[in-house]
């Protein structure tokens, strides 16, 4: 396994990292969760992703119960959740102080931990204002439920304004964001956020890699029995990704990648995960699984990421097309 520091920190997470989103709680039971992060475990990955929202805490009390029955070091992990959507009333949801800070506390509950290293807002939340926000993420630190926090689906403007307010304060500003990346899906990672990483270090935990499975291949053909968007609960998310003219382009792409991971003798989600390791300012990678299998296959990325020389690269960007525009420097005008 390879380690990243998270960001500026001098905190390391395993380039590749596993988490829960729709598969603790709905496909994957606590038995099956332990042989997964288990197998991730054994791998290397020490970073372990959650969120509240996840099937209504269920997939943080599965997490947990994996932890404790393993018995690892806390020392040896890296654990996430992320809040905002923590259930029906009135003050459930959404990034005020008194919902992080209950919504923190019941997490911590749940995945049987004192603290966690990484506390997230999952998304950012327009009825709050930024400083209430920060200033209870700072908060979390200080009581020691959480090491570092950061935002998820965030833009550069409101991750600049919650870093600005937080310097000036004297307040924990934000270290990292969780974005979506993966081949078709790059324009905040690749350009909104370049001034980040420099500007203020930040670091990125990027999710669906696989575009939910999209990347892999197996949609090429139809919905396969078993498969994400085979879930009726997930519906929306095939309507999405499948049943659109942009969804049907992007499996064309798909299938053109399929002949040159033959070629470079790897498989297709070995390939789009590599891709995304490529990218210096990915602090890691995200992985998300429904079987031990796809644990063990997706693991082995970290063996391709050679195989995509330069010239792979670019063959790989003639058939995905969508480069974002990098910003003009007008130095060298
Ligand atoms: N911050 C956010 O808003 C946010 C949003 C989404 C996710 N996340 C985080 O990011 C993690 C990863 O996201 P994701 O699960 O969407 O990642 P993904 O890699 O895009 O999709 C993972 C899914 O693809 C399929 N798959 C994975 N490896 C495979 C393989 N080798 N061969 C064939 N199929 C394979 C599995 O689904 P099936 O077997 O069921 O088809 C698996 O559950 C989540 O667990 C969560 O922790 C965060």
């Amino acid at each position: 396994m390879e380690y990243r520091f998270l960001g500026k920190s001098g905190l390391k997470v395993s380039a590749l990292s596993f988490g829960s989103w729709v598969t603790f709680g709905e496909q994957v039971d606590t038995g099956l969760a332990y042989e997964q992060m288990k197998t991730a475990f054994d791998a290397g990955v020490n970073f372990f992703d959650n969120a509240e929202a996840y099937e209504n805490g269920k997939s943080e009390e599965i997490m947990g119960e994996v932890i404790r029955k393993a018995g690892w070091k806390r020392s040896d992990l890296v654990l996430s959740t992320k809040i905002f959507w923590g259930g029906g009333g009135p003050n459930d949801t959404g990034l005020s102080f008194k919902h992080i800070k209950e919504g923190t506390e019941a997490a911590l509950k749940r995945m049987q931990t004192g603290y966690v290293d990484l506390l997230f807002c999952h998304r950012p939340d327009l009825h709050t204002p930024v400083e209430e926000t920060v200033w209870a993420m700072d908060q979390m630190i200080r009581e020691g439920k959480a090491l570092y926090w950061g935002t998820s689906e965030w833009s550069a403007e409101e991750i600049r304004m919650a870093y600005d307010f937080a310097r000036r304060e004297h307040l924990r500003p934000p270290l990292m964001e969780q974005p979506q990346y993966n081949m078709f899906h790059r324009e905040r990672v690749e350009r909104e956020y370049a001034r980040l990483y420099r500007d203020i270090g930040l670091g990125t935990t990027i999710w669906s890699p696989l575009a939910s499975g999209l990347l892999t291949g197996k949609y090429n053909e139809g919905v396969p029995e078993g498969s994400r968007l085979k879930l009726e609960k997930y519906s929306w998310l095939r309507k999405a990704l499948l049943e659109t003219e942009d969804g049907r382009a992007k499996l064309e792409k798909v299938k053109k990648l399929a002949p040159l991971a033959d070629e470079l003798g790897i498989t297709l989600p070995q390939m789009a995960l590599a891709w995304c390791l490529k990218n210096p300012q990915v602090s890691t990678v995200i992985t998300g699984a429904s079987t031990v299998e796809q644990v063990r296959q997706n693991m082995s990325a970290l063996d391709a990421v050679p195989k995509l020389t330069d010239e792979a690269m670019a063959k790989i960007e003639d058939i995905l097309s969508n480069k974002p525009a990098e910003e003009q420097d007008w130095r060298g005008m």
